[in-house]
């Protein structure tokens, strides 16, 4: 029985004995992954971008090669807006924001959306209602139907944008002036029955500013104390290369990680471009005049600005590192820096460099230099 065994076992082996083919498995190396932001940043925070109408639409290939390869998250730039989303009462246009969840879930990216409640960008038929109780509707209606067409699928909201000055007191607004401070508390409850897994956040300019940030945290503990769900706070940062100062940008952090809230840096860019009325933040209504003086980079950005750049851009990226534990996100406003708003604000048609892609796509060395915190 032995020998017949020893025979047979033999016998299988026989086959590779005259074969010419390899007898170990052919190993194919994997080829390295490219760096990338969202991976050099996975144990710290997610890092994503706002997409513009061509990335959404499919046309900008080279812009969605970078945010496939560089960014978890995406928020859409100006598509889900209420002029843009229902320019009209009860007529809802679909068409960019399907295409942009689509784009999120292919990229399985954390997919923001962008803004519900906000006095900018408003559709014409709610910037002109003066009936409280109108107007009320309106905003019900609004939360109601785009939050609860992707529930389950948007995984957070900027339910309200911008509805404090920046000494902290409450904006004017349509909402405010018609409805008083509860639209506020009202907006994150409609958003939170629309659909109860999505993350809420509030969402403004010049949060680090003390009086602005305390303005929040006064707006942001009443509507903790109504019971009201919300889950986060989104720090725009529309910054220079000289401000704001970091040491108000932390004191922030703390604060609004001290109420529990997710922080969030939700819009960021750094301009290169001066700005001698001291503007600072990101108020849409206000536009000056160019020139030569105005506009100094047209034929491409200096060495030293390109150092002071790269240089802030490092020392943002450690401080939101210190803090990686209360900091969630970190989106960067636009893809390349052909495609940012500061091109067109406060100035318009300026040549501005304030995100980490090129006119071309490439790194930049702002880029180099936020990766090589994490080498
Ligand atoms: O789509 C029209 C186009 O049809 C028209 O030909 C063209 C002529 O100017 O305008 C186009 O609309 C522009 C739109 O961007 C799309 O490019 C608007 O004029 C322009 O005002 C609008 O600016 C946007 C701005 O919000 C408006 O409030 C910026 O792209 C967008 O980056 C900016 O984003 C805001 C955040 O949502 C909230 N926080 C501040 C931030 C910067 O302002």
């Amino acid at each position: 029985m032995k020998s017949i065994l020893i025979v047979l076992s033999s016998l299988l082996f026989l086959p590779l004995l005259f074969s010419c083919e390899p007898t170990a498995p052919e190993v194919v190396a994997e080829p390295p992954a490219e760096p990338s932001l969202k991976s050099a940043f996975i144990d710290d925070f997610m890092v994503g971008a706002a997409l513009n109408n061509g990335q959404i639409n499919g046309t900008d290939t080279a812009g969605l090669r970078i945010m496939a390869r560089e960014f978890n998250t995406i928020t859409p730039e100006n598509i889900m807006k209420w002029e843009n989303i229902q320019p009209a009462a009860d007529q809802f246009d679909w068409t960019m924001s399907d295409k942009y969840v689509a784009l999120g879930e292919k990229n399985d990216q954390f997919i923001i959306g962008h803004a519900l409640v906000w006095h900018s960008q408003l559709a014409p038929y709610v910037e002109a209602e003066q009936d409280s109780a109108t107007l009320q509707r309106f905003i019900s209606e609004h939360i109601k139907g785009v939050v609860g067409r992707y529930k389950g699928r948007i995984d957070a909201w900027d339910v309200v944008n911008e509805a404090l000055n920046d000494d902290g007191t409450l904006r004017e607004s349509v909402f405010y002036t018609t409805l008083g401070e509860d639209y506020l508390r009202e907006s994150f409850s409609l958003a939170a029955a629309a659909d109860p897994e999505a993350e809420l956040y509030y969402n403004d300019y010049n949060l680090w500013m003390p009086a602005k940030r305390d303005g929040a945290i006064r707006m942001i503990k009443k509507i903790q104390a109504s019971g009201t769900k919300i889950d986060g706070i989104g720090m725009q940062a529309h910054y220079s290369t000289v401000g704001p100062d970091l040491a108000d940008v932390e004191a922030a952090i703390l604060a609004y990680a001290e109420l529990g809230l997710k922080v969030m840096f939700t819009e960021m860019d750094i301009t290169a471009l001066p700005n001698p009325w001291d503007l600072q933040g990101a108020e849409v209504s206000q536009n000056f005049e160019n020139s030569p003086f105005m506009d100094p980079f047209t034929a491409g950005l200096s060495d030293s600005m390109q150092v002071a750049m790269s240089e802030r851009y490092s020392n943002l990226f450690k401080l939101l590192l210190k803090h990686r534990n209360k900091i969630t996100r970190v989106t960067f406003w636009g893809i390349n820096d052909s495609q940012s708003w500061l091109n067109d604000w406060p100035i318009k048609g300026r040549t501005n460099y304030p995100l980490l892609f090129d006119r071309d796509f490439k790194k930049k060395p702002a880029y180099d230099a936020v990766m090589k915190l994490k080498e």
